[in-house]
C-alpha cells in the first residue's frame, strides 16, 4: 500500500541556480517543488549590487516554467568593500531579502568573499539595525585547519564574536554539518538559525571514498562522521524553529566534476524533497516534517508559510528516473546516493 503526506509547499532557503543554460536547465526541478527560494549570489562576477540582483531576478523569472508561482528571493554577496548604505536601500525594498558571507576562498565562486571579517563590522551594524539576515558560509579558510575541522574552528575564530558584537543581527549558519555546529546552535538564542540540506542528512564521509573517490559526493562544507551526521538527524527532527531546509542543490556540468579538481557542489533539486520525507520516515519524526521544509525557514525571514501543499507518495520500488538533465552539450548528474529513493512527489 502506497502511504502518502501532503505538507505545506515547503521553500529552499539556500539554493544556486547559476545563469544562462544552466539556470534554464536547473530552474524547473525546483520551481516544481517549492515556493520560495533563497537564491545564493556566488555567480561570475558576484551579485554584489540591487542593480545585479534585479537583472538576475528578471532572469529567473523569465526562465521559469509557464504558470509556475515560484519566487525567487536575491541575497547580497558581501565584499570587502560592500557599503553600509547600498544594503540599507535594498534591503528597505526588498531587492535584497540576506547578505551572504563567504569567507574569501571557502567555495566554489568565493574568490571576492570577504577576507577578515572586520572588514564587514559597519555593514553587520547597519544590518543588525534593520532586522536584514546574514546567510553564512561557515567555515575557515586556515590551509593549516584540518578541512574536517574547519566548521568548529569557525565557530570560534568567527560566529562567537560576531555574536557577542552583534547579539541582535540575525544569522543563518548555512549548510550544518558538524556536531559541534549543532550543540552550538541549540546553545544560542532566537537570533541563530541553521539549514540543513538533504545530502547533509544522509552522506557521511565514507560515501566520498565508497567504491573509489567519489566526486558526485564532494560538497562543502565536507560530510562528515556518523555522530555528526546524527546530530544533523536530531537538530532536523527536533521541531526547534531554528533548523529548517536549505537543499544547497549546486549544479556543476559533469566535466567539472569528473577531474583532478572536482568542482564542489551536489546537484539535488529534483530529489530533494523525497530524499528529506525519507529520512524522516527513517527516524519515524514524518510529523516533524512540514516545520522542517515548510514553516520555521519562513518565519525566520519574516514570511507567512505558502498557500498551497505538495503530496508525496512512497513507492513499493525505488523511484527510477534519468538521473541526469542535459545542459547544452553537457549533463548535469542528480545527486543520487547509496540509499534508494521510494519518496515521490506526486501533486
Ligand atoms: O558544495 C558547495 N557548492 N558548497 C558551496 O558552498 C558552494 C556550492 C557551489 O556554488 O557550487
Ligand atoms: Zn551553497
Amino acid at each position: 500500500m502506497n502511504t502518502e503526506i501532503s505538507i505545506i509547499r515547503p521553500d529552499d532557503w539556500h539554493l544556486h541556480l547559476r545563469d544562462g543554460e544552466m539556470l534554464g536547465a536547473v530552474l524547473p526541478s525546483s520551481a516544481r517543488i517549492y515556493g520560495r527560494a533563497l537564491i545564493m549570489p556566488n555567480l561570475v562576477p558576484p551579485v554584489t549590487t540591487a542593480k545585479l540582483a534585479e537583472s538576475y531576478r528578471k532572469r529567473i523569472k523569465e526562465a521559469l516554467p509557464e504558470g509556475s508561482d515560484f519566487k525567487p528571493l536575491m541575497t547580497c554577496y558581501l565584499t570587502d568593500s560592500t557599503s553600509e548604505k547600498d544594503i540599507h536601500t535594498a534591503y528597505a525594498v526588498k531587492a535584497f531579502h540576506a547578505a551572504k558571507l563567504f569567507p574569501s576562498g571557502a567555495t566554489t565562486n568565493s574568490e571576492n568573499g570577504v577576507t577578515d571579517i572586520k572588514n564587514v563590522y559597519p555593514v553587520l551594524e547597519a544590518m543588525q539595525e534593520i532586522g536584514m539576515p546574514l546567510s553564512v558560509h561557515g567555515e575557515v579558510t586556515d590551509p593549516e585547519v584540518d578541512i574536517f575541522d574547519r566548521e568548529a574552528v569557525f565557530i570560534e575564530q568567527v560566529l562567537e564574536p560576531v555574536r557577542r558584537d552583534f547579539p541582535e543581527l540575525k544569522i543563518i549558519f548555512e549548510h550544518l554539518t558538524s556536531k559541534s555546529g549543532v550543540d552550538y546552535v541549540f546553545e544560542q538564542d532566537e537570533y541563530l538559525a541553521a539549514t540543513i540540506t538533504p545530502h547533509h542528512l544522509l552522506l557521511t564521509r565514507n560515501d566520498l571514498f565508497a567504491g573509489g573517490m567519489n566526486p558526485y559526493m564532494y560538497c562543502l562544507p565536507v560530510a562528515k562522521t556518523f555522530e555528526d551526521r546524527e546530530a544533523i538527524h536530531k537538530a532536523a527532527i527536533s521541531g526547534d524553529k531554528r533548523f529548517f531546509l536549505g537543499t544547497d542543490s549546486a549544479p556543476h556540468p559533469a566535466r567539472m566534476k569528473e577531474k583532478v579538481g572536482a568542482a564542489a557542489g551536489i546537484f539535488n533539486a529534483p530529489t530533494s524533497i523525497g530524499y528529506v520525507t525519507q529520512v524522516f520516515e527513517e527516524l519515524d519524526a514524518l510529523d516533524k516534517l512540514e516545520g522542517f521544509t515548510s514553516i520555521y525557514g519562513a518565519g525566520f525571514y519574516g514570511f507567512l508559510p505558502n498557500g498551497s501543499t505538495i503530496t508525496l507518495a512512497k513507492q513499493e520500488e525505488p523511484v527510477e528516473m534519468n538521473w541526469q538533465i542535459k545542459v547544452g552539450g553537457d549533463v548535469v548528474k542528480i545527486f543520487k546516493p547509496d540509499t534508494p529513493l521510494f519518496w515521490d512527489l506526486v501533486d
